[in-house]
């Protein structure tokens, strides 16, 4: 199929659609178990970004799953096309100009790699969200380790289905020992000093 498809080059090219918004696009990827703080601290630094006049754009697993995934379910292998989908939706976005903030508990290293590689060396920020199993399962915010700790879910991540610790994250947070706002100040910092962001 892919034989009989022509790649089409596009006049307006991706640094010309960031020039036009002042800002250089990158993505942040939070990775981590449910209820690390993954959307939280996402949805933080992206009203940060925000206020700032910076055009971010934030996807995460409970809002995506409800449309473009809404047919895959928790299996390794609909994981696996979850965050295949989510990498090329971010790098369309990415290379609309924006920054992309995007939460997945994207539990594979092979799929993280995979998602890093779509992009430019220095564009792909890896955010480990470090928060520990115990705290995870203690904030419970959806009552869904309950579920799943009574057998009610099958394969939820961190019971009894895997999440693969990353290797080389460019940042690791956990929200059990430092706050939002701390988190968020981390982040902008890291953005600052890397001069993807220069307010
Ligand atoms: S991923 O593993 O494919 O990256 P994703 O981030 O899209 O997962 O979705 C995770 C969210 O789905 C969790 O925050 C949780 O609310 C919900 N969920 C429902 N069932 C499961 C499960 N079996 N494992 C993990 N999360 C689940």
């Amino acid at each position: 199929m892919e034989d009989n498809i022509v790649w089409h080059d596009h006049k307006v090219v991706r640094s010309q659609r960031a020039e036009n918004k002042n800002q250089k696009p990158c993505i942040l990827w939070f990775t981590g178990l449910s209820g690390s703080g993954k959307s939280t601290v996402a949805n933080a630094l992206d009203v940060a970004l925000h206020n700032r006049g910076y055009h971010t754009f934030l996807l995460d697993g409970d809002n995506v799953r409800h449309g473009l995934c809404s047919d895959l379910g928790f299996s390794d292998s609909d994981r696996v096309e979850n965050i295949r989908r989510i990498g090329e939706v971010s790098k369309l976005f990415a290379d609309a100009g924006l920054i992309v903030l995007s939460a997945f508990i994207s539990p594979f290293n092979s799929d993280r790699r995979m998602v890093r590689k779509l992009f430019p060396a220095g564009e792909f920020i890896e955010v480990y969200m470090n928060t520990p199993l115990a705290t995870c399962e203690e904030r419970d915010p959806k009552g869904l380790y309950q579920k799943a700790r009574a057998g009610e879910i099958k394969q939820f991540t961190g019971i009894d289905s895997p999440y693969e610790i990353p290797a080389h994250p460019e940042i690791s947070l956990d929200t059990s020992s430092t706050s939002v706002t701390d988190c968020v100040e981390s982040l902008m910092n890291y953005l600052l000093d890397r001069k993807l962001i220069t307010t």
